[in-house]
């Protein structure tokens, strides 16, 4: 005989105050949730009480079922109300904790910058893209002949151990790494029609220790201009107006005779650099001069109806004197702080 539970206002009223207080009482949506089952749903002691209902003696039935009625939709709303009002607070708080404050000073972001060097390296390119000559390339892994023998370097010529050269081995493969960018002259002989007008920007290597004026891994550009009737006048004009457009209008350039195997006659190349770190001076930049016809000739060209000159500078060097950096180790270290100081160029 199942248990008669008598249904009434004082049986109802305190199960439906404690659910209130219980959904009252819930911190947070998912707390409130949780508790769905015990407070309203089926485990819950109103839910008990709707199904005691069943047995009660039938006349009892109908005023009891109206008061549990009552009591559920109490409930039920108060949930629903309960669940408005915490689902809203929840999304406050959601909002507040993502929120964004736009009066907030940046981080900075870390970009890096460029390597003056290959700033200073494409600077170069612009002058002479801008005079229509063209960007010429070899390889850093050279063949002794571009090297050496074919700019006129004899097998025992004091010039060729003039140059501290890397050789790679087995010596039989005859390959060094390219001691200057002037295989690119014989090279780009080779490769190209008539005339020639080319700078050759690149890395080259000497066995030199690292210090304050020497790195082994260093660049160079060349230059080098092959046509009908070139003249050392032409070579002059050229140096000048690249000495210009680097150092300012004031710059002008002396040569000073000198000797290369692959130039007749040679000379050393001076500029007279006006924005030079205490005051205007002289400053050694490069070596150049009118390309030997032994070169030509290594290129199977005609010397008699085709010559031209050729010019050589490095770009550490001219980078040192130029904008005043007094240690090869600032630029083979590669601390951005140092590249930023000669401004990002994207
Ligand atoms: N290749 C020479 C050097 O490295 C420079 C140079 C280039 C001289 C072209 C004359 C002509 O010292």
């Amino acid at each position: 005989m199942p248990e008669h539970i008598s249904i009434n206002a004082s049986t109802v009223d305190p199960v439906v105050a404690e659910a209130l207080a219980a959904i009252a009482a819930a911190p947070d949506i998912a707390a409130l949730r949780a508790s769905r089952n015990a407070t309203v749903g089926e485990q819950s002691a109103i839910a008990k009480l709707n199904a005691a209902l069943k047995n009660l003696p039938h006349e009892e039935k109908a005023a009891a079922g109206a008061l549990i009625g009552q009591a559920r939709g109490e409930l039920n709303a108060a949930f629903a109300a309960r669940e408005a009002e915490l689902s809203k607070a929840d999304e406050v708080a959601k909002l507040a904790a993502e929120s964004v404050d736009v009066t907030a000073a940046a981080v900075p972001a870390g970009i890096g910058a460029r390597h003056p060097l290959s700033l200073l390296q494409d600077q170069i390119s612009d002058i002479f893209v801008g005079m229509g000559w063209e960007i010429a390339e070899g390889p850093e892994l050279e063949s002794e002949w571009f090297n050496f023998d074919a700019l006129n370097f004899d097998v025992d010529h004091p010039a060729r151990a003039m140059q501290d050269t890397f050789f790679v081995d087995p010596v039989d493969s005859h390959l060094v790494l390219r001691t200057h960018t002037s295989p690119v002259q014989v090279r780009s002989l080779l490769e190209r029609e008539l005339p020639v007008y080319v700078l050759c920007p690149g890395r080259v290597f000497r066995t030199d220790e690292l210090d304050a004026t020497h790195t082994p891994v260093f660049h160079q550009v060349e230059g080098l201009a092959i046509d009908k009737g070139l003249t050392m006048a032409d070579l002059r004009g050229t140096l000048e107006h690249f000495a210009r457009a680097m150092f300012g209008e004031e710059a002008k350039i002396r040569l000073r005779p000198s000797f290369f195997p692959f130039t007749e006659p040679s000379a050393e190349l001076d500029v007279w650099h006006p924005g030079a770190k205490g005051g205007a001076r002289w400053v050694e930049w490069g070596g150049c001069g009118m390309v030997n016809p032994n070169v030509l000739r290594a290129a199977g060209i005609d010397a008699e109806q085709f010559q031209g000159f050729a010019f050589g500078m490095g770009i550490e060097r001219t980078l040192m004197f130029r904008n005043g950096v007094l240690d090869m180790h600032d630029m083979v270290e590669a601390d951005v702080r140092f590249s930023q100081q000669f401004g990002v160029v994207l």
